[in-house]
């Protein structure tokens, strides 16, 4: 069992390798992406104000992710936890670190996904999903087998996000790297950091994140 983070820019992969690690591993996502996703649709105030920041490619507020974390960090996973897009900021961190220890756990590694942010632009504006089971796809580099359906669960529902421009993801790099981007260091101080090549083919990057979990 591990609890891992990735880390890593819009578009680094995060997502993608994530799904595969629940196939692989019987590891569960905790994506505040795919939470903040799921609480727009509430029709609440909080849920059309979750939207506008999304849409703005802005970052959500700690106070509302750490409440969607903490619902779900109730128990723990038999194959550990993916904590993906979270903590994107020092806060987050901090209180990741204290919601683990209540249930007397803790990160076995923080997984950076390196990538170039000109390679962003093509694999964010060029990307689908599933609506009905979350798997991610791409016009170009991982296109459905048949035109409209998921490979996966065989659903007609195939979304693209409304931040997937290239407008929002300029504000969301602008994010990424003002308060993301610090816990790099705050993980290497911590000897969690591990650095994987988020450039590599999708298998290769997967390779990369089995031998660092072989070893955690
Ligand atoms: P979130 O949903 O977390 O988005 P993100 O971090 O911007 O990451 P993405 O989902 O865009 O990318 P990914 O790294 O998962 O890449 P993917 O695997 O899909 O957050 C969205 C918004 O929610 C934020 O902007 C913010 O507003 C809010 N939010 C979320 N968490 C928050 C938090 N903790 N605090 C505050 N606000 C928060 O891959 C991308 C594409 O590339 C796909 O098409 C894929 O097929 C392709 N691809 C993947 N790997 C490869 C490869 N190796 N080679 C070629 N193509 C590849």
């Amino acid at each position: 069992m591990a609890n891992i983070i990735l880390l890593g820019p819009p578009g680094a992969g995060k997502g993608t390798q994530a799904k595969r690690l629940e196939e692989t591993r019987g590891m569960v996502q905790l994506s505040t992406g795919d939470m903040l996703r799921e609480a727009r649709t509430s029709g609440t105030e909080m849920g059309r104000k979750v939207a506008e920041v999304m849409d703005r490619g802005q970052l959500v507020t700690d106070e509302i992710v750490i409440g969607l974390i903490e619902e779900k960090l109730t128990r723990g996973a038999a194959g550990g936890f993916i904590f993906d897009g979270f903590p994107r900021t020092l806060p987050q961190a901090d209180a990741l670190q204290s919601l683990l220890a209540r249930m007397g756990q803790g990160l076995d590694a923080v997984i950076e996904m390196r990538v170039d942010d000109a390679a962003l632009v093509a694999r964010i504006t060029g990307r689908f999903t599933c609506g009905a089971c979350g798997a991610v796809y791409h016009d170009a580099t991982k296109p459905t087998a048949v035109e409209g359906t998921c490979d996966a669960c065989g659903s007609h529902d195939l979304r693209r996000r409304a931040d997937d421009t290239e407008d929002a993801l300029k504000t969301r790099l602008m994010e990424y790297y003002k308060k993301t981007s610090p816990l790099i260091g705050y993980y290497w101080a911590k000897g969690k950091l591990v650095s994987v090549d988020g450039l590599a083919e999708m298998d290769h990057v997967s390779e990369a994140i089995a031998k660092i979990l072989d070893k955690a």
